[in-house]
């Protein structure tokens, strides 16, 4: 296309070059009146005269490349192991009660951790990362409040919530054993020294770090995995500290795309509740 737009320039180019060349030496004649065409023999006068408005418009740019769409079955969402895992009320950890990930670490010790927990290398990684993109972009210092919880934990930390709401509430902020994400180690809740919020209150959604978080975490490959206005679907209240690793592809479509949940990106039915 190139090489046919310059080849057809050159030629336009050549055609009015002789015009004129043609024309300058029919002016020079002596006693030439006449108008330079006028005066060129018809023989070199081409039979069709160049139109440099239609040769020198350059064909309109070839269409940008269509990016490939984007493949929803890149990553098991039921395999537990899975970065792309889907667990909710309806989806349980396969083996829950034996289930542990792989590769599950220690957080730097530049992350506070005051509980010890760990998470999956990859989601520690990117984690690590985000704490240093907060403190550099925000100016505060996130804390790695609850990451991994295996499901001996997962049954102390429903019973905790058991005892003091009762079934029905305690099922609208904690996860019954086999059914959290944290036993995936790819969820971690999140707060900061300064705000001054906890894991009870919606508080650390209007600090500066969970607004921040909200809107950047899928840089880092995180998602906000319960919002506000998803209790239906996701069967939980809002809980603006719980970020869960998905990686930076699905974070990222996710976030182009304006879909919030895993649920709804991959189809999948609303998990208000538990069967049966
Ligand atoms: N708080 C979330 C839902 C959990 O317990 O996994
Ligand atoms: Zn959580």
């Amino acid at each position: 296309m190139i090489a046919a737009f310059v080849a057809g320039t050159v030629v336009a180019l050549n055609a009015v070059a002789h015009q004129f060349q043609a024309g300058a030496a029919a002016a020079a004649l002596p006693g030439s009146t006449a108008s330079p065409s006028a005066s060129v023999p018809a023989s070199s006068t081409p039979s069709v005269p160049p139109s440099p408005s239609a040769s020198a418009v350059p064909a309109a740019p070839p269409a940008p490349p269509v990016p490939p769409a984007f493949d929803k079955t890149a990553h098991s969402i039921d395999d537990p192991n899975s970065i792309w895992v889907v667990v909710n009320k309806q989806r349980p950890v396969a083996d829950g009660a034996n289930f542990v990930p792989p590769n599950l670490v220690d957080l730097p010790s530049d992350m506070p951790d005051p509980l010890g927990y760990m998470l999956r290398s990859d989601a520690a990684d990117a984690l690590h990362s985000m704490f240093a993109a907060d403190k550099a972009e925000v100016g505060t210092q996130l804390i790695a409040q609850s990451g991994y919880r295996d499901y001996g934990v997962q049954v102390r930390a429903y019973q905790h919530y058991k005892d003091a709401l009762g079934v029905a509430g305690a099922d609208k902020t904690s996860a019954r054993p086999g059914f959290s994400e944290h036993q995936t180690g790819l969820a971690m809740d999140i707060m900061d020294t300064s705000s001054g919020c906890d894991l009870e209150t919606p508080c650390f959604g209007s600090a500066p770090s969970g607004v921040w978080l909200a809107a950047n975490a899928y840089r880092f490959g995180f998602i906000l995995r319960y919002p506000a206005d998803k209790t239906a679907v996701t069967g939980y209240e809002y809980e603006p500290w719980h970020f869960r690793f998905v990686g930076v592809a699905l974070a990222t479509e996710m976030h182009n795309t304006g879909v919030e949940t895993l649920e709804e990106f991959f189809g999948l039915p609303a998990a208000p509740d538990y069967a049966g």
